[in-house]
């Protein structure tokens, strides 16, 4: 099963991911974090990215793209893939429906979380994740057990994301309004988008997607 998660920043499409990829063995392609791999490297490549990023606009689609096809290469059809902040324009929409025919694939769903946009800036200014495992915590949402420990791995570095202010955060929602919405109603025609409160709680969340998927 292929399935796109969308919603604005801060919306739990990262989060709900990770869950999937515990819970049904899904693989999570998230072109947010294939960028921030990419912005490591000190290339011409990764500073024009990080410049990107940094200024919460959009990196080109046929970046993008690109680094989806090369990951589905990767991986046996039996194996399902969450699309995870991609795709993000019509054209990535367009790209990404060529991509899938070409692997053999289909989209089964598309998950919309719906969240109050004026939630999203608390939620991704107190975000913060391991540095080892990437486990992502929240100051206030969801907090280590130990503090200072990491659930998962029990490392004591964590990070946030350069990202992750509000100025950027202003300017990513705009993104999202003007480039990636208008995206969802050509899936719609296609009957495949379902809507979840993103406002509830993770779990709740979490519980709502599995029933999705069970059909
Ligand atoms: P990307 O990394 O994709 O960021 P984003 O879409 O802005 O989404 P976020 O990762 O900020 O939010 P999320 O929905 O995953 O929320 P999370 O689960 O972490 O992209 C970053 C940048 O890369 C872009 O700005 C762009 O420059 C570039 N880029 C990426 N993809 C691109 C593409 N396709 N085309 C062009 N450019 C691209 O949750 C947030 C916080 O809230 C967490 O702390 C979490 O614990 C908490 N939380 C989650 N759910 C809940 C809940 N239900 N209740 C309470 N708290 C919750």
């Amino acid at each position: 099963m292929d399935i796109i998660l969308l919603g604005p920043p801060g919306a739990g499409k990262g989060t709900q991911a990770q869950r999937l990829v515990e819970h049904h063995g899904m693989r999570q392609l998230s072109t947010g974090d294939m960028l921030r791999e990419t912005r490591k490297a000190d290339t011409e490549l990764g500073r024009k990215v990080a410049g990107i990023m940094d200024s919460g606009g959009l990196v080109s689609d046929e970046i993008v793209s690109a680094m989806i096809d090369a990951k589905l290469s990767d991986m046996g059809p039996e194996v399902g893939a969450i699309f995870d902040g991609y795709p993000r324009t019509a054209a990535q929409a367009d790209q990404l429906d060529e991509i899938l025919a070409k692997h053999g694939r289909q989209l089964d769903h598309v998950i919309e979380l719906e969240v109050d946009e004026d939630a999203l800036v608390e939620r991704i200014t107190g975000r913060f994740t391991c540095a080892k495992c990437g486990e992502g915590y929240h100051d206030v949402f969801k907090q280590p057990k130990q503090e200072g420990v990491c659930d998962k791995c029990g490392s004591t570095e964590f990070k946030r994301r350069p990202d992750d202010n509000e100025e950027t955060v202003r300017t990513r929602m705009q993104e999202y309004r003007g480039k990636t919405a208008p995206i969802l109603p050509g899936y719609e025609a296609r009957n495949i988008v379902t809507r979840v409160d993103g406002m509830a709680s993770i779990e709740d969340v979490t519980h709502a997607i599995d029933a999705i998927l069970a059909g």
